[in-house]
């Protein structure tokens, strides 16, 4: 039932299908990459996924801004007024593909509100406007499926919602913008910068002109909201998502964290604790051996971890045309096969209590760029004592030469136990003050993924 939420349309017949010949019939907004790939896979595999829906699905209107002429629209009417889609009665489905947040938004609304399902891979309007859309569909007795709005390819909706449903979800982790994890690839295979590894990757078609969304997290962040508002029932809580991106992150720090055993990935991690459920979005170090450390390129991965099943991992395509179509399809398949879960009831705003930031713990690692002087180390080491932060590991780095006094300096690398962030940044100011200390102070978080 990939990732389809509320039920009991009227136009979405029942169970019965399987005997009813008559066809699904859909119209689809939007004609770019997502779209064209549904359109191919409706016609390539047309067989197949008529068997497994017990009935066909039929396209019978697409609407767009322009018209792609070469595209197969498999015997449906195009136009490019959307209402042509959204104001057709005759409907089971909409395929909402178009993007974006406001002609999105309002044409998803218009068609929960008249009670008709929705199929959708935007998961802008579901971290923003989520919890009114579910609530739309369940007053009205329609459906929003959004499978193929986190992750592209791989079922984690599903997983999320039924396969561990049994489950006490206590943590997720994911790479789950593939972009990101393409250019932080590039910088670690090839030593490219950020910013001729973004270049790549625009080349290659794997980011927009605009990154923002990509390289600084919101769209990991977005992602991130939908799970964890399904995971934990706490309601699509984006702006209390902390979120950072990667356009800081150096070659440098990929080598350190690399000598010390660990891999740096852009991570989107949600965890409910006794104190509360954090959600957040950074650059993590996490241990070469932990099996996300090797999802590269723009592979996507999320790893859940449910008080029964343990840990189990989602691995696969989380973009394309082909990939992001096959979870379209999937809840497509699963409304014309009318399976009707229920909706997961959120609980009440009072019910929730997140986690800022500086209340979470984790590892960091420092790195701190200061004098080569003897005792240099001594002195930074007491401060973090002071604050109760041990270290771990500490490396320090080849020298330097000031640019602007000309003095020898090195950067000392450092790798600390877990620690409360509030901590750390107390530790920090001090640490900064010190007259050695030549320059700004980097730290990324560090994560074993493990209970333990
Ligand atoms: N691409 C992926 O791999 C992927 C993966 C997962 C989820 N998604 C999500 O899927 C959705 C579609 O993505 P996409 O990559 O297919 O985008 P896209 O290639 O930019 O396609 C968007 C389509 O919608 C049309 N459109 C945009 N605004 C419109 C408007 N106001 N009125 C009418 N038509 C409009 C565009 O027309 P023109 O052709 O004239 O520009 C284009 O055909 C987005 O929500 C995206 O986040 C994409």
């Amino acid at each position: 039932m990939g990732g389809v939420l509320a039920v009991s349309s009227p136009s979405v017949p029942d169970q019965t299908s399987s005997t009813d010949a008559r066809p699904l019939r859909i119209g689809i907004c939007g004609l770019g990459t997502v779209a064209q790939g549904v359109l191919e896979l409706l016609g390539g595999n047309g067989e197949g996924i008529r068997t497994r829906a017990g009935r066909g699905i039929e396209v019978v209107r697409v609407a767009s801004r322009s018209a792609k002429p070469g595209v197969d629209l498999l015997g449906a009417e195009f136009s490019t007024d959307l209402t042509s889609v959204t104001g057709d009665s005759s409907l089971d489905v909409v395929v909402e593909l178009i993007g974006g947040e406001t002609t999105a938004l309002d044409l998803v609304r218009s068609t929960l509100e008249s009670g008709r399902a929705v199929v959708t891979a935007n998961k802008a309007i579901l971290a923003s406007n989520g919890d009114e859309l579910f609530a739309l569909a369940r007053q009205r007795g329609g459906v929003l499926a959004f499978e193929a709005a986190v992750a592209g390819g791989i079922p984690i909706i599903e997983a999320v919602t039924r396969s561990l449903a049994g489950n006490d979800i206590r943590w997720l982790a994911g790479i789950i913008n593939g972009t990101s994890n393409y250019i932080l690839t590039a910088m670690a295979e090839r030593g490219e910068t950020f910013e001729a590894a973004l270049a790549d990757a625009q080349a290659l078609g794997y980011a927009e002109a605009d990154p923002t969304f990509d390289v600084e997290g919101i769209d990991a962040a977005h992602k991130l909201t939908v799970l964890s508002a399904l995971a934990f029932r706490i309601g699509c809580r984006f702006e209390d998502v902390y979120t950072e991106g990667i356009s800081e992150v150096t070659v440098e720090d990929i080598e350190y964290a690399r000598q010390l055993g660990y891999r740096i990935k852009h991570l989107g991690i949600a965890r409910r604790t006794d104190e509360g459920v954090q959600m957040r979005v950074h650059p993590t170090l996490i241990p070469e051996t932990q099996l996300l450390a090797s999802v590269n390129g723009v592979m996507n991965a999320v790893l859940v971890n449910g008080n029964a099943a343990g840990d189990t991992l989602y691995y696969g395509a989380g973009a394309g045309a082909l990939p992001t179509a096959s979870s379209i399809v999937a809840d497509l398949i699963d409304i014309a096969r009318g399976h009707r879960p229920d909706v997961p009831e959120m609980l009440a705003a009072n019910e929730v209590r997140l986690q800022g930031i500086e209340e979470v713990v984790t590892g960091f690692y420092l790195r701190i760029p200061s004098l080569d002087k003897p005792g240099v180390f001594a002195r930074l080491a007491t401060i973090l004592s002071e604050h109760d932060i041990s270290i771990e590991a500490a490396i320090q780095k080849e020298q330097a030469i000031h640019m602007e006094t000309s003095e020898a300096w090195v950067p000392i690398v450092i790798l600390t136990q877990p620690v409360r962030e509030s901590v750390m940044i107390r530790a920090l100011d001090a640490v900064q003050k010190l007259p050695e200390v030549v320059g700004g102070i980097r730290r990324m978080r560090v994560e074993h993924l493990s209970d333990a």
